[in-house]
C-alpha cells in the first residue's frame, strides 16, 4: 500500500546491511587508527626527573651503583637504552651528595667501584678515577661527568637524566 509507514524488504536490507556495516568499520576502524597514532603521541622520558633510591639506604662514604633505563619513542621506533652511575653520601648532610656517572670520559666504557683500590677502574683502558670523579691515572681527558639531582622532604633522591660534564 503506497503511502504506508512500511518500509520495503528492500529498504530494510538496505537499513540493515548499512548499520552491520558502520558497526564493523567502528569496531575495527577506532582500534586500528587509535593503534597507528599512539606512538607519536607517547612521551619521551628523557630530561623528566627519575628516582634513584632513598638517602637512608646509601652509606656514607662509598659509592652506592644506580641504574635506570630510558625509552626514547621516534614514532614508531622505540629504543631502550640503560645508564647507570654512583651516589655518593659525603657526609649526614642531606645535601652533601654526588650523583656521578658510570660512563668513562674516554671512550665511553662503563667503570666501575674498587673497594681495595679506593678508585673507579675503567677495565677497557686501565683508567682511574677519584672518588668524586677525578681522574687519576689512563687516557681520560677529563672527570667523570654527573647528574643534576635533587633529595625531597622524604630523603627520596632524583635525578635529571641527562649527563653534565665535571667543572
Ligand atoms: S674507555 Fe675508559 S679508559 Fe678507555
Amino acid at each position: 500500500m503506497s503511502g504506508s509507514n512500511h518500509i520495503s524488504r528492500r529498504d530494510f536490507i538496505k537499513v540493515t546491511t548499512g548499520a552491520i556495516g558502520g558497526f564493523i568499520a567502528g569496531v575495527l576502524g577506532i582500534p586500528s587508527i587509535a593503534y597507528m597514532i599512539s606512538p607519536a603521541l607517547r612521551e619521551d622520558k628523557a630530561g623528566k626527573p627519575m628516582p634513584i633510591g632513598k638517602l637512608e639506604d646509601i652509606p656514607i662514604g662509598t659509592p652506592h651503583p644506580f641504574s635506570f633505563t630510558i625509552t626514547k619513542v621516534n614514532g614508531w621506533e622505540r629504543t631502550a637504552a640503560s645508564y647507570g652511575g654512583f651516589i655518593l653520601r659525603k657526609s649526614e648532610d642531606p645535601n652533601d651528595i654526588l650523583v656521578l656517572s658510570s660512563r668513562c670520559t674516554h671512550l665511553s666504557c662503563r667503570v666501575n667501584w674498587n673497594e681495595t683500590a679506593g678508585a673507579f677502574l675503567c677495565p677497557c683502558h686501565d683508567a682511574k678515577f677519584s672518588k668524586e670523579g677525578e681522574v687519576l691515572d689512563g687516557p681520560p681527558p677529563e672527570p667523570l661527568g654527573h647528574f643534576t639531582h635533587e633529595v625531597d622532604a622524604e630523603g627520596y633522591i632524583t635525578i635529571i637524566p641527562v649527563e653534565q660534564k665535571a667543572g
